[in-house]
């Protein structure tokens, strides 16, 4: 929607991921002192996001819901101040429901009230969930909370949690400035390609004001980690993680970057060095945030079952962002022509890999090759050469 809001994909963290209903204002407060001293805040991840449970499960004699006095007691208003003392900003949550996912009040029917008591704290965003909805239709339970929160006269970033069922990206576009389009991640490499998968059919809906989101980041919660059969080789002999981008995790935050919200669900508070080291890449960042707003989607898929992909989208200044995603179990030479991934045959580019950071081919015209490892994925800046222009 227009409200002047997410003109690039929002970028954060949630609770949700990593804490579920275990989260209290400490916890809130650390994460945005970490946000900021791990640099992350710097490179973008300002909004700090409260998911469910943070309310008491009944609203007091006026209506209205509390925070739950047991792990909330400063309130919301008071964590508000802290995180906007910080440059950062506050995410609520609630459900368009009569109660959340968790059973604790939801909004459905009390939107203005619960809208003008949270601008009152000054919260900056809203997630919106989808559950006890009482089988109404989406399109009549979620334009209410777009009014109320617009009618607060304060600007509140408003992301549909929908989960994808009534093909949100058809239609929230003029009702939210994300919408969720499929079911819940979990930490595993089959959750986040089929939730890629799902997010690509509707790339061409996403735009600045409006954004597909393929859920939370997992970045940093191990699940894809040195546990992954894949990613155990590429340990150096003295157990260090080395960095290359070869872990199921890269190569699905390699796709989320391609303009989907970023918010990071691990713990930042002990995020380790690899993890920081991934979520900070201003490369990738900045394909991301681009400010042309085109999602990259999937333009070519050869090998056993399509595994082996190339996935790309335009940027700004004429350049053009490629990921070379390997998703068979072995090493395989992935092969991106020009005419797959829209640019005219005799175009010559230059190849920045986003991963190495270095330019590593000055004049490649027709196609580009990689070999590219097993659940591998690599990501490159195409810059046409100035004589030549892409037709994408
Ligand atoms: C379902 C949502 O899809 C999740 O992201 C999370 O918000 C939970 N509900 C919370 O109960």
């Amino acid at each position: 929607i227009d409200n002047g809001l997410a003109r690039t994909p929002q970028m954060g963290w949630s609770t949700w991921n990593f804490f579920a209903c275990n989260i209290n204002e400490t916890v809130i407060k650390e994460t945005a002192d970490a946000l900021i001293s791990t640099g992350l805040a710097s490179l973008g991840y300002t909004y700090v996001n409260i998911d469910d449970c943070w309310s008491r499960s009944t609203r007091n004699l006026k209506g209205e819901m509390i925070p739950d006095p047991k792990t909330f007691p400063s309130g919301i208003k008071a964590l508000a101040d802290y995180v906007h003392s910080k440059g950062l900003k506050l995410g609520v949550y609630s459900d368009a429901g009569i109660f959340t996912c968790q059973v604790r009040p939801g909004s459905l029917f009390q939107e203005k009230n619960d809208a003008e008591l949270w601008a009152s704290w000054g919260v900056d965003y809203l997630k919106y969930d989808n559950c006890y909805n009482l089988g109404l239709p989406p399109q009549k339970r979620y334009p209410p909370m777009r009014d109320a929160l617009n009618d607060t006269g304060r600007t509140i970033f408003y992301a549909l949690c929908e989960w994808g069922i009534d093909d949100p990206a058809e239609w929230a576009g003029k009702i939210g400035n994300s919408w969720r389009t499929t079911d819940d991640i979990n930490d595993t490499w089959i959750s986040m390609t089929t939730i890629a998968d799902i997010n690509n059919k509707w790339a061409s809906y996403a735009g600045p004001g409006g954004w597909n989101d393929p859920d939370m980041l997992e970045v940093g919660n191990g699940g894809m980690n040195y546990h992954d059969p894949f990613s155990k080789q590429f340990l150096h002999s003295d157990n260090k993680f080395v960095m290359q981008p070869f872990f199921c995790e890269i190569a699905c935050w390699f796709k989320w970057c391609m303009s989907a919200p970023l918010i990071i669900g691990c713990d930042v508070r002990n995020i380790t060095a690899d993890t920081l080291k991934i979520l900070s890449n201003k490369e990738v960042i900045a394909v991301d945030q681009d400010p042309l707003g085109v999602q990259g989607r999937r333009v070519y898929a050869s090998g056993p079952d399509g595994c082996q992909q190339v996935w790309a989208g335009p940027l700004s200044r004429n350049r053009l962002a490629m990921v070379l995603w390997n998703r068979c179990s072995k090493a395989a030479t992935i092969t991106a022509n020009w005419s797959a991934i829209g640019l005219e045959p005799s175009i010559s580019v230059s190849m920045r890999d986003l991963w190495k950071h270095e330019v590593v081919s000055e004049n490649t015209v027709g196609s580009f090759s990689a070999r590219v490892n097993a659940h591998g994925c690599e990501m490159y800046i195409l810059t046409p050469r100035r004589s030549t222009r892409s037709s994408i």
